[in-house]
């Protein structure tokens, strides 16, 4: 299978890829390969995958592993006693074992489909260490979205805004660290057209939105990948269940008030005329995301479904088969 990227002509020999990721899985070490774990089952056990069927209208039918939200953790030691809490603090916080989950993620997708896609969060925040893994599972030729956390240190001094401003420190790290463009970029596959795009606020901007308008030109079926869900009220109110109403039972079906993202999207002009666009595209086949850490599915428009994946720290991806 040939996908296209600045004429380059990959092979899948070398690498398993997506819009919003591709990732180098040769001879990865897994967990998965551990006997001890799940004798009498499965070597995949722990994966919580769900599957999905987008009619895109593929040239070829394909399928990949959707990830998102690895949160790894790491730090060395030389990084400084900040980081080091950092490291202690939120590897409590996303369990232990996201490596873990991230090499079992990408042996299942090695000989189960065709490409990998993460749509952000891959790390926790910003350290040396962090940034070895990200090219160590992504490898030179990946390209992907990135996730809110990857702008982030963690560091004292930190105040996070949900801004653009907030990301200005950040771009040349990135652009240093992922072999991709963390801005917006696209990628064709099997006639197909990846287009994956920084919203991690919850917002797009202007110069995306221009950009966005070139690749609709090219006349392909879109899937859009991006870190932040467009929320719909299904998807809205699932995330705020989990997120501000966890241990309650409903007691109605209400759309709680809109808040962070949610909000942002409401209030910014460019973002809500972008997603009134979107709704009325016939070229958007799909929409897929992450960042709230369950899995949850909405009818965003005529033509496309959105698709948020659960925490990849959890050990949950999707497999979606495009036709
Ligand atoms: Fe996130």
């Amino acid at each position: 299978m040939k996908t296209t990227q600045n004429s380059n002509i990959l092979s899948r020999r070398h690498f398993l890829q997506a819009a919003g990721g591709l990732v180098a899985v040769s001879a990865l070490p897994s967990f998965a390969d551990d006997p001890s774990v799940f004798p009498e089952r499965g070597r995949f056990e722990r994966l919580v995958l769900a599957y999905q069927h987008i009619r895109a209208g593929a040239k070829r039918p394909f399928s990949i592993l959707h990830i998102s939200d690895t949160h790894l953790t790491e730090a060395y030691p030389r990084e400084g006693a900040d980081r080091l809490k950092s490291k202690v603090r939120r590897t409590r916080t996303f369990g232990g074992r996201q490596e873990e989950a991230l090499r079992d993620s990408l042996a299942w997708a090695k000989t189960n489909v065709d490409y990998v896609l993460h749509t952000g969060d891959l790390i926790d925040w910003q350290s040396e260490a962090n940034f070895d893994l990200v090219r160590k599972y992504y490898g030179e030729t990946v390209f992907g979205s990135m996730g809110n956390h990857e702008f982030y240190t963690y560091l004292p001094d930190e105040k996070h805004t949900w801004q653009e401003p907030f990301k200005t420190r950040s771009w040349p790290l990135l652009k240093a660290n992922f072999p991709f463009d963390p801005r917006f970029s696209s990628k064709t596959v099997n006639g197909v057209n990846f287009v994956c795009l920084d919203d991690v606020f919850g917002t797009v901007q202007p110069d995306q939105v221009a950009l966005f308008a070139d690749e609709v030109k090219k006349g392909l079926p879109i899937i859009l990948c991006m870190h932040v869900p467009f929320f719909t009220p299904h998807i809205w109110r699932t995330s705020s269940k989990f997120w501000q109403c966890a241990g309650r039972r409903f007691t109605n079906a209400v759309l709680p008030d809109a808040k962070s993202d949610y909000k942002r999207q409401q209030e910014d002009p460019v973002t809500r005329e972008f997603v009134a666009y979107l709704k009325t595209e016939p070229l958007l086949k799909g929409i897929l995301a992450g960042h709230l850490h369950v899995t949850v599915q909405d009818r965003f428009s005529p033509t496309a479904m959105e698709y948020v994946i659960g925490g990849n720290f959890m050990f949950h991806g999707e497999e979606i088969l495009f036709s």
